[in-house]
């Protein structure tokens, strides 16, 4: 019998006693106890299952005897202090708490290192999709090379509800709110932090070396407009929050951040709450996983693998990767890119004119008034950004703005 401890009741925690009543017959050799359930608020819970052992009180739990803490809290406050009060205990951890990982992951797997127990995250990143293990166990043969991946549900259901169906970003982001998507301040999805945070964790496991989430560039979905839609779908292309990173040498690029997405990329297909992770590794080549990113069951599936696996004892993995020595990380790629560049102005005439002399390779798309887009293709960040700071002098510019193109 494994006895467990759960830290939150709300989407996660609902689902994840759910799989466990569900699962209860099939995993009969597995028994799953759950001793106690940490809330917030005890009467918001009256009316659901092990009514028992809800406790507003974190002491009453930690009196109690259990093998495995679950923590699906989310946040920092008070997740830390429990999961650190649980390792130090020498007791097991499961979490789902990726700005825990992203934040404390290396204070937190040393003192599971010197405890000698387990701190496991899968449901950290990419909710239903096993990709902690992949990174941690199946591919330790490979060097990994890159991670490119759609990794936050909430704004990629967003991002695909006002492409596909025109919906507003207000009603689409609600809609994210009451599917269980979203976070409790949904500011860390739009703005990209939670992506941040998963790309860091994933960065660290791939490349052996602390990626911190604060050195990511980050630019979230909130000034994406309608507009950026239109010239999206002229150019068979859709908008995705895309998290890359990628190393060479001793250099890690890593940004996040809304790109054209071209029709004939995998993740053309990626929609609403689906995540996505692509990964390079010189022995396996290319690997693609994808599946739902957020909400109740697919995040409880991958906490439920966690507990399953403590359970059995397989515990041997040490994360050793979130340590002190940082690796630096850069924002430029070297890389020749393509761009839609949208040029705000007074006089398109003699814009389009400019354009023409300034940017070989280039498609001009002209669909609304006052304003200029154009396909770039073939130049480095570094280049495209000199040439467009040249075009912000011009008198007849007024604003300009950049959207990178993925194919
Ligand atoms: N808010 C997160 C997302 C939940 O939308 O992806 C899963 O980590």
């Amino acid at each position: 019998m494994k006895r467990i401890a759960l830290l939150g009741y709300g989407v996660v925690g609902t689902g994840l006693v759910e799989l466990i009543e569900k699962n209860r017959e099939k995993d009969e050799k597995l028994n799953i106890r759950v001793e106690a359930i940490l809330v917030k608020h005890k009467e918001k819970h009256n009316n659901k299952k092990l009514n028992q052992v809800i406790t507003e009180d974190c002491e009453e739990v930690f009196s109690k005897d259990w093998d495995i803490l679950v923590e699906v809290i989310g946040g920092i406050n008070p997740a830390y202090s429990y999961v650190k009060r649980a390792l130090e205990l020498g007791k097991h951890v499961v979490t789902a708490n990726k700005d825990l990982i992203a934040e404390y992951g290396e204070e937190l797997f040393q003192i599971a290192k010197d405890k000698g127990v387990a701190l496991k995250f899968e449901a950290s990143v990419a909710g239903g999709i096993p990709i902690i293990k992949p990174l941690t166990e199946s591919l330790s043969g490979n060097d990994i090379k890159s991670i490119k991946g759609i990794i936050n549900g909430t704004t990629n259901f967003i991002l695909s509800k006002m492409y596909e169906d025109g919906v507003e970003y207000g009603e689409a982001l609600k809609e994210a709110q009451d599917r269980g998507f979203a976070e409790a301040n949904p500011d860390a999805d739009v703005l990209g932090y939670d992506a941040a945070r998963k790309l860091a964790i994933l960065s660290t496991l791939a490349f052996k070396k602390r990626v911190f989430w604060k050195d990511i560039k980050v630019e979230g979905i909130t000034s994406i407009d309608s507009k950026d839609f239109a010239y999206a779908k002229k150019a068979n292309c859709k908008i995705k929050l895309l998290s890359y990173s990628k190393k060479e040498e001793n250099r890690v690029f890593a940004t996040v951040k809304p790109v054209l997405i071209d029709s004939e990329s995998d993740f053309y297909r990626v929609n609403n709450e689906i995540n996505s992770v692509i990964l390079s590794g010189d022995a396996v080549g290319e690997l693609v996983f994808k599946g739902s990113g957020a909400g109740m069951l697919p995040t409880a599936s991958a906490v439920y693998g966690d507990i399953v696996d403590l359970a059995f004892n397989k515990n041997n993995v040490v994360i050793n990767s979130f340590s002190e020595d940082k690796l630096s990380v850069e924002h430029r790629s070297e890389e020749k890119i393509q761009s839609l560049i949208r040029i705000d102005t007074d006089n398109k005439k003699e814009l389009i004119l400019e354009l023409n002399n300034r940017f070989t390779a280039a498609e001009l798309l002209d669909l609304f008034d006052n304003e200029v887009a154009l396909l770039v293709d073939g130049y480095t960040e570094m280049e495209l950004e000199e040439r467009l700071i040249t075009l912000k002098q011009l008198s007849y510019v007024n604003r300009v703005k950049r959207i990178l193109k993925v194919s």
